[in-house]
């Protein structure tokens, strides 16, 4: 039974609906994604249900929202088993898994008030682990895990 049978949460026209989110991480995927109170699209979250492959998950539907690199990128450190599904006219347009590259650049701070890089603004972590995820900045040189970077 899919989640819609189950739960009859309503298709969206256009946007994106983030699937398999570990359970009760929607709130961080909406700070990921910058969504705050002035967002105009419509929201559906589904907190705590429960998930044929991995226990409980989030769902989340985002009407109007295109979701980009960096955010994807993100999104891969809070967990590789998040499904996107991009929704235009009703369809699931495209379907895929976030990944997670070997170097990531689209990051807004080193969680190293020190490192030189929060003054550049320009930054640069490489994987050093993938489950779970831990960063190394190129420039401190630190390694950081995913409660420190999102
Ligand atoms: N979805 C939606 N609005 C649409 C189309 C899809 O909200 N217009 C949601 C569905 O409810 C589902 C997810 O997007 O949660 C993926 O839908 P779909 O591509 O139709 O795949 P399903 O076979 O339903 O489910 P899945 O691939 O996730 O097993
Ligand atoms: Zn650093």
């Amino acid at each position: 039974m899919s989640e819609d049978e189950f739960l009859k949460a309503r298709k969206i026209e256009r946007g994106i609906v983030l699937d398999h989110v570990p359970a009760n991480k929607s709130f961080l995927v909406l700070k990921i994604l910058g969504i705050d109170e002035h967002f105009p699209g419509s929201i559906t979250l589904l907190t705590n249900v429960p998930s044929t492959k991995f226990g409980l998950k989030d769902l989340i539907k985002i009407e109007g929202k295109e979701i980009g690199k960096g955010e994807l990128e993100k999104l891969a450190i809070l967990s590789p088993y998040i499904t996107v599904n991009v929704v235009r006219d009703y369809k699931t347009v495209e379907k895929f898994r976030v990944s997670l590259p070997d170097v990531i650049t689209d990051m807004s701070k080193c969680p190293n008030e020190n490192c030189e890089s929060n003054k550049t603004k320009s930054f640069k972590f490489f994987v050093e682990e993938r489950e779970p995820v831990k960063l190394r900045c190129a420039y401190c040189n630190q390694v950081f895990k995913e409660k420190q970077l999102l």
